[in-house]
């Protein structure tokens, strides 16, 4: 009897079978589950990573809201052109804090992984608002609302705990100040120093040009100016991490 005709037991007797066709699953799911269970993270840890403020994550909720990922991927890919039109290819750990990533692949707009600081708060008030005022020939709507409707305020801890119930590391500390935190990052006025100790980087005071009003043109605007500007890439080494 040869080991094929032997295949001929299995494939006539239905139990025996199913029994056997098991026993192969269990053993691939092992061989690939097991070793992810003793590694620390798939992800490397970069320096600067922190959890969004509790303005930058009520902008970044406006930014997923109005679909803006419907035309703007956030994820620059390794490849040279694309490196050297927006900077640093992403790295893994950039967007280990996003509930939902916003990576996406659809670019009717340019990648906006790294648009903080490539702009003044000015500029996309103004582009927002109007896109074709100051890019002619731009297809982007126009979202002029967002400077009209005032930011909602309450239940942003609770935004925050959210979070921390899926992996982000916000603290009781940042949960109990997030509603100050929120308006205190809008307004040039206020005593920011926690804010500064709590997300370091954060760009601090008026966005959408009303210092009086918190709106969501404040908070999109907040989220734009912070994107891709963590991670500082004059220390980071392509091929060795941190040098
Ligand atoms: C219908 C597609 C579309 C949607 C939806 C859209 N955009 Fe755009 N966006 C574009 C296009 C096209 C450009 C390039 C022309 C321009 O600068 O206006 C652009 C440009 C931009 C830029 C400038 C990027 C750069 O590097 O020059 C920013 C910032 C931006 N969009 C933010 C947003 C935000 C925030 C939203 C959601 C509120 C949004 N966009 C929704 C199409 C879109």
């Amino acid at each position: 009897m040869s080991i094929l005709d032997k295949h001929a037991i299995l494939e006539r007797n239905a139990t025996l079978l199913l029994v056997g066709s098991l026993l192969v699953v269990t053993i691939g799911g092992i061989v690939e589950i097991a070793p992810l269970f003793y590694l620390e993270n798939t992800i490397e840890k970069v320096e600067g990573m922190r959890p969004y403020s509790p303005l930058e994550l009520a902008g970044r909720d406006i930014y997923v809201r109005e679909g803006c990922y419907v035309c703007h991927s956030q994820m620059i890919r390794p490849f040279r052109d694309e490196v050297e039109r927006y900077g640093h290819y992403s790295l893994a750990a950039e967007s280990m804090y996003d509930h939902p990533f916003q990576w996406g692949s659809k670019r009717t707009g340019p990648d906006l992984a790294r648009v903080g600081d490539r702009y003044s708060n000015e500029w996309h008030v103004q582009h927002l608002v109007e896109p074709r005022s100051v890019v002619p020939e731009s297809v982007m709507p126009s979202y002029a609302f967002l400077k009209e409707t005032p930011l909602e305020v309450k239940n942003v801890s609770m935004h925050l705990s959210a979070n921390r119930a899926v992996g982000v590391p916000y603290t009781d500390e940042m949960l109990e100040n997030a509603e100050a935190d929120m308006k205190a990052q809008a307004d040039p006025n206020a005593d920011t120093s926690g804010i500064e100790g709590r997300y370091p980087k954060a760009k601090l005071g008026d966005f959408d040009g009303d210092p009086t009003k918190l709106t969501e043109m404040d908070a999109l605007v907040a989220y734009l100016q912070m994107l891709g500007t963590l991670v500082d890439f004059s220390t980071y080494d392509d091929a060795a991490g941190y040098r």
